[in-house]
Parts: C-alpha cells; structure tokens; sequence
C-alpha cells in the first residue's frame, strides 16, 4: 500500500489495465469455490483515487488510433500483435522485452512497443523468475500524437 500511495500521488488520472498477476486473487477465490460477487473489486481493494479507471483484462484501451493492451491477448510481441490488429500497440506483460518496432506496407505504418514492467524479480512475490538468465528492462513507454512511440529504459 505504501507503493501504491506513492503511485497514485504521482500519477493522479491513470487507466490501468489489469493483467494476469492482477487478477491472481479472483482466481484463488475461484478455485477454492469464492464466488466473484463475494470479492472487493480492484479498485476498492487498493483503494484507488477517483481519477484512476480500472479496465478488465484482456480490455483494449484506443488512445490516438493505439491500442493499449496488459499484453497477455494476442499472440506474443507488441509487433506481432500489432500487425494481427491492423493498429498501433504498445502492451506490456512480458517483462524481460522492451523497445519499438515499426511495419508498414504501401499505405499504412504501424508500430508495436513493448514497455517493459516495474517489478522486482528479487521480491519473494517473482520468485519465479530467479531461474531464468533474462531479467525484466524497467521502464516506460510514451507515445506522442499516436504517432511517436519512445521507450525510456531506466538505469539496472
Ligand atoms: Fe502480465
């Protein structure tokens, strides 16, 4: 909770885009027989300001003719996802791939932009991710006009 203060004191108005670590705790409930109408929603759960838009996962968000996206839809790469769309993409999810490929055919270009993530793979919570060599790019994606993706990697 004291992150998610401090993340909600910088970022007043945010549309967040539930992923598959989000929604570990329904599915727990769900499979010990919780039903879903039983649970608090997200956004009560973290206690979330009134700027801050919780969309479901697997939700598209269009921003500029983008589709934002957690990362877990689709097929793989923003790039790949992208080009299944027809649209711009800038997603997430996968935590060790960040950057902005671009594609373009006679009359249109597109681009998908992995963004990396913000976690901790040395946190007990990404236990998981001890074992494998890659580690997450920390980072953050901003697109200017629809038109401009940039990826901004921060320091290791
Ligand atoms: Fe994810």
């Amino acid at each position: 909770m004291e992150q998610v203060n401090q993340i909600t004191k910088a970022f007043p108005n945010v549309d967040l885009m539930l992923g598959n670590h989000d929604v570990l705790p329904y599915r727990w409930a769900k499979e010990v027989g919780i039903p879903e109408s039983m649970m608090l929603d997200f956004k009560s759960i973290f206690k979330l300001p009134k700027g801050w838009t919780v969309h479901e996962r697997y939700a598209q968000l269009r921003i500029d003719d983008v589709i934002y996206q957690h990362g877990d839809r689709g097929r793989a790469s923003a790039i790949l996802n992208a080009r299944m769309e027809f649209a711009s993409i800038v997603q997430g999810h996968f935590h060790s791939k960040a950057g902005v490929e671009f594609y373009a055919n006679a009359t249109d270009r597109i681009f998908g932009m992995q963004v990396g993530c913000g976690m901790d793979w040395k946190h007990a919570q990404m236990e998981y991710a001890v074992k494998f060599s890659a580690k997450p790019i920390i980072g953050c994606g901003i697109v200017l006009d629809g038109t401009t993706p940039i990826f901004e990697p921060m320091l290791l």
